[in-house]
């Protein structure tokens, strides 16, 4: 009998703290080496610390997806969760990176309900800090204990290679027209999210297994695994850039929108035809910004048009597809079973 969505949740939350706890020593150690200046950006922007450098119990340290999902794929393989702590630290430094240079490409000034960390401290030395924790990242991986850090600097050389190709995707879609030749279709749409979102948890929980000495073939698994969660994880995300509480997610409302992104909800609703379809095309096609209240119609015109419940049934189905994967390979039974439960969570955040 599966247990009750409250005691799902607080079960879940229960294995993203323990992995949380055995981490955050190994990240803090990290970041520590980093220049003082861009050490405080990193600080500032894992929610540890305000602008003036000091503890910051308003802060947001982030859901820790990814470093749960490497201390769990070292689990998995019948490794100690701690063996995967290096993947772990990598594949958080390099999530880091990655959000402080794509808010200053989506020009999106709030992060985890704070300025983002160009808004309060410059986009220049945002561009750094991004920079330093990618060189932090690989450099902490390399250098990890065990015979297994050549191996593992290969994947995540690898994934980072793809998301930067999912991002440039992501960018190069924003010029793109709505309709006709040259729109974006959703097939591509699911290998942009594929590699902006996916690469980056397949490679988490690759890691993981990578350091906890498995075999090439359920490494594979498991990182396909993570690909699908990662596809679901966007689509959910897209969700939440349209209809999510400004005061959980930490974003502002209709962020999404008002930028014009290319996102699935918007695309499914403009493949689905009908007069609904029609009204959010002329929206979108009109020139000058979308200001609040036409981005508020254009929310209305996604979800009448169907763009709402396509995309949550596409999250669904890649959701299914990674937990499909995840039987596929040979777990230890614990880890197994929270990895799945994580899986299932993430679908039903609100955050
Ligand atoms: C972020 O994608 C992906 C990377 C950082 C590579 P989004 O732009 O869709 O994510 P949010 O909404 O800013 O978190
Ligand atoms: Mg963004
Ligand atoms: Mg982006």
């Amino acid at each position: 009998m599966q247990a009750p969505a409250g005691d799902r949740a607080a079960a879940v939350a229960g294995v993203l703290a323990r992995c949380r706890e055995l981490v955050r020593p190994a990240v803090v150690e990290a970041v520590g080496q980093l220049h003082p200046w861009t050490g405080e950006m990193a600080a500032y922007a894992l929610g540890w610390s305000d602008t003036a450098g000091t503890p910051d119990p308003g802060g947001s340290e982030g859901k820790g997806v990814r470093q749960a999902l490497a201390v769990l794929g070292a689990e998995a393989v019948g490794a100690d969760g701690g063996a995967g702590v290096a993947g772990a630290v990598a594949v958080e430094l390099v999530h880091t990176f990655s959000l402080l240079h794509d808010d200053i490409m989506d020009g999106d000034g709030l992060r985890r309900q704070r300025p983002a960390v160009w808004k309060a401290y410059g986009t220049g030395p945002a561009v750094l800090a991004g920079d330093a924790l990618l060189a932090l990242a690989v450099q902490r991986l390399a250098e990890a204990p065990g015979p297994w850090s050549a191996v593992a600097v290969r994947h995540l050389s690898g994934t980072l290679s793809t998301l930067v190709w999912g991002q440039a995707e992501d960018v190069r879609f924003e010029r793109l027209p709505w309709s006709g030749p040259g729109a974006v279709g959703p097939e591509q749409y699911r290998s942009m999210a594929e590699g902006k979102t996916g690469a980056l948890l397949g490679c988490a929980i690759a890691l993981g297994a990578v350091l906890g000495g498995a075999q090439a073939g359920t490494v594979a698994v498991l990182e396909r695994a993570g690909r699908h969660l990662g596809v679901a994880f966007q689509a959910v995300d897209d969700l939440l850039g349209i209809w999510g509480d400004p005061a959980v997610t930490g974003k502002p409302v209709h962020g999404d929108l008002r930028r014009r992104k290319k996102t699935y909800p918007v695309l499914a609703a403009l493949a689905g035809g009908g007069p609904a379809a029609r009204e959010l095309a002329v929206l979108l096609e009109s020139p000058g910004p979308l200001d609040g209240a036409a981005a508020a119609r254009a929310a209305v015109l996604v979800e009448e048009a169907g763009g709402r419940s396509a995309t949550r049934k596409e999250a669904r189905r890649h959701l299914d597809a990674a937990r499909h994967a995840l039987r596929e390979a040979s777990l230890t039974p614990a880890a197994g079973a929270d990895l799945d439960a994580l899986f299932t969570y993430l679908l039903d955040r609100s955050w």
